[in-house]
């Protein structure tokens, strides 16, 4: 974004003073030395913080006037993909939405589990069913209470015989995390005769909080989440009787939208290498429980004023290879816009894409300046050519003098369907429900002890759940990225390096599936995890 620099100069311009302006202020005639600052600081200074929240503001209006959210399956949603449709129009790129189905889910009333009179915290599971049960808690024969030495030591409901089998009256199955997915423990639990399921985190260190997670497909009888404390006391008190009340809305096949605009024709028979497409991609959904202002209308404001500073910029004319624009619906319940999308791609299509960006929070009031870890640096590492694009980004915190911090592709956001097919992928994050360390306060400011993002999935997600400063600095650090790589001379890496071309060997006939229904747990309860 603009520096006082830059603005002082402006201000020479129009006093007919052109010359005297320093070489980076005028268009077109950039210092080199860096590889690729001087070719984007155009870029970065069009994008600014003050264009990000012009979109955030709106998006706010739109979940006020719609229930408080912006979750797909809901007006909310579809009030937000025809606001980014007009501005990405009115910039004048080609937009088309990509229709899909797929179930929806919403928690309609708070879930109650009383037991033996008194009522224990509890959070729904997506696609739980619902309906009210009581009935005696049964623990599975194999819970592991004190928990075993490590995660996934507890194996909890993976397999039939774990189940007593149900009384004839109605009971609850309680089962524990651990090793398999939770929609195999309930259909498990089901199959045995149970009419609720009670799911309680496994015990280790970092499983010990209010469990939430996904079921992958929805259940007809009620699923909910306890903290491991809450679950070992269930067992310790032999079979006490509960009542498990849940009330939520189902829909198997509900219709959403991805919204994928790419480059104006003009643009577009200018570009070198029409067969490197830089997928730039941001989920466009909330959660049901609120407006979804930081997770992720930052990220879909990002991109969206990068797409438009693009084109007014004329950066558009002079790209190396062409910029997709994505805003993915139904990530919230399970990465489904993105899974689609590339669900529907041809070999050769995907074969096309060259990278995956995306951008997922990148506004947390309590941030760190995370990238996604595509060397590996700090665990797995992405697709070959992932590492590149990890570098254009710490490269360019680099050169800004701003610390940042690798993060794991976890699965946990949209580049999840495009690494599981070899496509590079990266991009920022500034933090979700994850707490900040004292380290972490140190290099970046801010709160030790607090959530990166307090509001994380609830509904105070709003307007005012944003950190302007990492809106800049993260906008800034997007754009950048997306200029770099689309305008880098022979690529950041050969398109042949990249697994596939014809014949990727992580590819499977309906990619994106792996995963899917496996849950993981959330400080705050409010999570839709797919992990176990
Ligand atoms: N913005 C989050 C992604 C996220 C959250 C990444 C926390 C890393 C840490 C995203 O919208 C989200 O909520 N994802 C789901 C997973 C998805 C598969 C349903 C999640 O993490 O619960
Ligand atoms: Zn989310």
């Amino acid at each position: 974004m603009k520096k006082a620099v830059v603005a002082a100069s402006a201000a020479l311009l129009t006093a007919g003073l052109a010359t005297a302006a320093p070489a980076e202020a005028r268009p077109g005639h950039h210092k080199p030395g860096h590889p690729h600052d001087g070719a984007t600081s155009k870029i970065t200074e069009a994008v600014t913080v003050n264009g990000i929240l012009r979109h955030l503001r709106q998006f706010q209006r739109i979940a006020n006037a719609n229930g408080g959210n912006r979750a797909s399956g809901l007006p909310g949603y579809e009030a937000s993909v025809e606001y980014v449709t007009r501005q990405l129009e009115q910039a004048g790129y080609d937009v088309t939405r990509q229709e899909f189905t797929f179930p929806f889910f919403q928690e309609l009333s708070p879930t109650t589990l009383t037991v033996d009179g008194s009522e224990v915290e509890n959070a729904i599971f997506t696609y739980s069913g619902s309906g009210t049960v009581t009935g005696p808690i049964v623990p599975t024969n194999d819970i592991q209470v004190p928990p075993g030495p490590e995660a996934d030591s507890s194996s909890s409901g993976c397999e039939a015989e774990d189940f007593e089998p149900a009384p004839a009256e109605p009971a609850i199955a309680l089962v524990q995390r651990g090793t398999c997915t939770f929609e195999i423990k309930v259909d498990n639990a089901v199959a045995a005769g149970y009419e609720a399921v009670i799911v309680m985190n496994e015990g280790q260190e970092g499983r010990t909080d209010l469990i939430a997670g996904t079921l992958g497909n929805p259940k007809d009888v009620p699923v909910t989440g306890v903290t491991y404390q809450d679950g070992a006391a269930l067992v310790e008190a032999g079979t006490p009787t509960a009542t498990l009340t849940a009330e939520v809305e189902a829909d198997p096949d509900r219709v959403t939208w991805n919204v994928i605009a790419d480059l104006p024709k003009k643009a577009l028979k200018k570009v070198k290498n029409p067969d490197e497409v830089v997928v730039v991609g941001a989920h466009l959904d909330s959660v049901t429980e609120g407006p979804g202002i930081n997770d992720n209308g930052t990220g879909s404001a990002g991109i969206l004023e990068i797409a438009r500073q693009l084109t007014a910029t004329g950066i558009d004319r002079k790209l190396e290879r062409p910029v997709r624009f994505a805003f993915w619906g139904a990530e919230e319940l399970g990465l489904l816009g993105a899974e689609h999308y590339v669900g529907s791609l041809t070999d050769d299509e995907l074969d096309s894409i060259y990278a995956n960006l995306n951008f997922d929070m990148i506004g947390s009031p309590n941030y760190v300046r995370f990238v996604y870890d595509g060397d590996g640096s700090d665990g797995d590492a992405g697709p070959a050519g992932s590492a590149e694009i990890e570098k254009v980004v710490t490269d360019y915190f680099d050169r800004e003098g701003l610390a940042h911090a690798p993060t794991a592709f976890d699965g946990r956001s949209d580049y999840g369907p495009f690494i599981e097919v070899g496509i590079p992928a990266g991009g920022l994050f500034t933090g979700a429900e994850g707490v900040k360390t004292e380290e972490q306060a140190e290099t970046f400011g801010g709160t030790a002890g607090l959530a990166y993002d307090p509001c994380y999935h609830q509904a105070c997600d709003d307007i005012s759940n944003v950190s302007t400063k990492a809106l800049h600095e993260m906008g800034d650090a997007a754009a950048h990225a997306v200029v770099a790589i689309t305008t880098a001379k022979g690529g950041l890496y050969p398109l042949a390096d990249k697994p596939g071309h014809g014949k990727k060997p992580g590819k499977k006939a309906k990619p994106g599936k792996k995963g899917k229904g496996h849950g993981h747990h959330h400080g705050r309860g409010h999570g839709h995890g797919k992990r176990r």
